[in-house]
């Protein structure tokens, strides 16, 4: 008899044994190699020599209170894709055994004999995320002559208690179809949770009683071509998908989004706003405004009646309430707003919407539950036993972690999923490690788990949810379940790519893995070298230098390539010979700056480091995607920076690009002034540029600040100031935020 066991690190044995199984001591046809690629990767895995096959008909019997799990296999066993067994063993059972032991979280035991197949546990979740296992390895096993299973002995449990989805069905709707096909799916990885994002500027989309108007004039918006646009969900349907949900092990916490992202609400009952103003639902992205007034008392008795309406519908022991991306301009000038925090003896807006959240929070208490809210919720003070959701980056959570609370990490690094494949592929998911650096174990402790986002602006359907979900999913599903001592990347891979078939066959429009190229920036003495990486071994890189003097032609890429011109370098990636995605473009500039030391007055943002140090001096430009990892950003701040030239050299002119895109308050500044020295001591002006962008122009796009010197200059220090642009302007939606500056490559001619 052949065994072969493993446990958490020793799983690399997938990747190097095979399962010959030719000749078997029954007279099941089975498969001559078993396909044990579950995801995620279970924890203790026995594999003994043999298997079984199963009938379509097979007994399945359940501990009482198991009736749903045990629909479910039968659903799937039933299911007529495949062809009817030759060998029908009529006494082998499914049994699926509440048990009294105890697997760990959300743990269970599965084995496979000859009598059969059993599932224990002592939670019928645990069983639930058993049958998740049992339907892959039926799946992955299955063929046309039937239904085979490996003679094998499970014991799995999880590494993290909350795994988590953010759907957000706000931006845009969604069908209740779509939302049960995303809880078989999170069942199917053994997610847990669907965070259910259900409120906000552009979209209010759950039934509310008390308040009819949310849903006849909150969930409607006039799109910017003049279009209707819209949709909620009746309470039957809430009900349906949390009961859904339920049966599947998958708890639903529902987002109702306070104090800011409530335009819709505001559209439907304008006295919530501190003006009162009517206004309408929103019909483009960004952070608005209008947010309810948190001096006015019928604002809570309007969110505390919504509350008790959706706390009938979720059963779930936490309630999310949002709390991110809030303007403060409207309560800065709003009588009520003021008095309440002379009432209350508040002294910053921060403070304000602490009240606001901590009172929203004792209302929650009162009732049995729990609040989650976005990493904002720190500012300003934080009430006892609030859970923070980190997003901007991991520091939230940990800051909540070391004050005693719980987090919940989805870091837009790692787990943003309507982020493009260039900032977050596969690989970068599976790489996500919950857990910062630097904690002491029981602030570790109170790390929850994690969530992937998928935000909707530009997901208008379910074919590009899926596109953005998938595969990505997969990798959270095991960075949260899996235990942390195994991450081989190429072995998860291996593993992903036999769950294509299976995604088909549940009709999931699943997208790439990564795009087909990275490329690193490699300076030398005052050269910048780019070498192009491509995402597989199956992938050829064709490329085309085009710049005023060269004589642009494809050749094979083999070596990095110097950018000897400004222009822009065009890459073809191809796969057996065919074009693979999209012409790739990589704008370059070359100057007397590249490669210089680069010191900074104010530090960049750690979201947006724009390829850190040399990202400015690096001959490669940022291009209109502001997250192309070349685009640095200064929030709230100005920019001034010192530029040391290699040597004293004669220059004329000195430029950079910025980016305007006022929607996320990134905006061109006021004024670029530029200063030069010999020696970093004493300072020469050169004149200052002021910029003449207007601030309201909408869109996305790049724009130039030059400064040209009559005389040339013989200098080594080249000093920038740059003015943000303050606070976002009254006019805009997020009046009152701070304003960003997106600045790539100083250009020094
Ligand atoms: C968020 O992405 N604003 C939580
Ligand atoms: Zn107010």
């Amino acid at each position: 008899m052949l065994v072969m066991t493993w446990r958490g690190n020793s799983l690399v044995m997938l990747l190097i044994v095979v399962y010959f199984f030719g000749c078997q001591n029954n007279n099941d046809p089975l498969p001559s190699e078993w396909n044990m690629n579950v995801i995620p990767a279970v924890q203790e895995m026995t594999v003994l020599d043999g298997g079984i096959q199963i009938n379509p008909t097979i007994e399945i019997q359940a501990s009482e209170g198991l009736g749903q799990a045990k629909a479910d296999l039968a659903d799937l066993l039933n299911d007529e894709t495949y062809a009817e067994p030759r060998y029908l063993n009529t006494d082998r059972t499914i049994r699926l055994d509440l048990t009294a032991y105890n697997y760990g979280l959300e743990g269970y035991e599965l084995l496979v004999d000859q009598s059969g197949v059993v599932i224990r546990s002592n939670t019928t979740v645990g069983i639930q995320r058993g049958t998740a296992t049992l339907k892959q390895l039926i799946w992955l096993n299955a063929s046309e002559q039937g239904y085979f299973l490996p003679l094998v002995h499970i014991k799995d449990w999880s590494r993290f208690a909350h795994r988590g989805l953010l759907l957000d069905c706000s931006r845009h709707f969604f069908e209740v179809e779509v939302v049960m096909k995303y809880i078989d799916l999170l069942h199917l990885f053994k997610m847990n949770t669907l965070h259910w994002h259900l409120t906000e500027d552009q979209g209010w989309r759950i039934a509310i009683d008390a308040y009819p108007k949310l849903t006849e004039v909150g969930a409607w918006r006039t799109e910017l071509d003049s279009s209707a646009y819209g949709g909620f969900y009746e309470k039957d349907d809430i009900r349906s998908v949390v009961a859904y949900a339920a049966q599947k092990g998958i708890t639903v916490i529902p987002e109702i989004e306070l104090p800011g992202h409530s335009q819709a609400a505001i559209a439907a009952y304008p006295h919530l706003s501190c003006t009162g103003d009517s206004i309408d639902v929103a019909n483009d992205w960004g952070v608005f405004k209008e947010i309810y007034c948190a001096g006015n008392d019928s604002t809570f008795k309007f969110l505390e009646t919504v509350l008790t309406e959706v706390m009938e519908l979720f059963p779930s022991k936490q309630i999310h309430i949002g709390g991110d991306e809030v303007p403060k301009s409207r309560w800065d000038k709003c009588s009520k707003c003021q008095q309440r925090m002379v009432d209350e003896g508040l002294e910053t807006e921060e403070e304000l919407q602490s009240y606001f959240i901590q009172r929203i929070h004792a209302f929650l208490s009162a009732n049995g539950r729990e609040l989650i809210g976005w990493d904002e919720i720190l500012e300003g003070g934080l009430s006892e036993g609030a859970i923070v959701q980190s997003w901007r980056g991991v520091d939230g959570g940990i800051e909540a972690v070391k004050h005693g609370h719980q987090a919940i990490m989805s870091p837009t690094s790692h787990a943003y999923f309507d982020y493009g494949l260039d900032a977050i592929d596969l690989k970068k998911v599976y790489a996500f490690n919950p857990i910062p650096k630097g904690l002491k174990d029981a602030e570790v402790s109170l790390i929850l788990g994690g969530e992937c986002n998928i935000w909707t602006e530009h997901v208008p359907d379910s074919k590009t949810l899926d596109q953005k979900v998938f595969p990505r999913l997969m990798a959270m599903a095991e960075v949260l379940w899996s235990d942390s001592s195994y991450r081989h990347y190429e072995e998860f891979n291996d593993r992903v790519q036999h769950f294509y078939p299976i995604l088909d066959a549940m009709g999931v429009s699943y997208g790439q893995e990564a795009i087909p190229m990275t490329h690193v920036i490699h300076l030398d003495k005052s050269s910048a070298y780019i070498e192009l990486i491509p995402y597989s071994d199956e992938i050829e890189l064709k490329f085309q230098y085009q710049c005023v003097d060269c004589n642009p032609f494809w050749s094979a890429y083999s070596d990095m390539i110097q950018t000897i011109q400004s222009g822009t370098i065009l890459i073809q990636p191809e796969r057996n010979g065919r074009n693979y995605d999209e012409v790739i473009k990589i704008p370059v500039s070359t100057h007397k700056g590249i490669n210089a030391e680069v010191t900074y007055e104010h530090p960049y943002s750690k979201w947006y480091r724009g390829g850190g140090v040399k990202g400015l001096v690096d001959s490669k430009l940022g291009t209109l995607n502001f997250r192309d990892g070349a685009w640095q950003g200064f929030w709230g701040t100005d920019l001034e920076c010192v530029v040391e030239l290699s040597e004293e050299m004669s220059i004329t002119s000195v430029s950079a690009n910025f980016y305007q895109y006022n929607n996320s308050w990134i905006f061109i500044p006021k004024e670029m002034a530029v200063e030069v020295s010999k020696d970093g001591q004493s300072w020469t002006s050169l004149q200052a540029t002021l910029s003449d962008v207007d601030p309201k122009q909408r869109g996305k796009f790049i724009h130039t600040l030059a400064i040209l010197s009559e005389n040339t200059q013989a200098v080594k220090f080249v000093k920038l100031i740059v003015k943000n642009l303050g606070k976002v302007p009254d006019w805009h939606e997020a009046a009152g935020a701070d304003s960003w500056i997106f600045i790539d490559e100083i250009q020094i001619k």
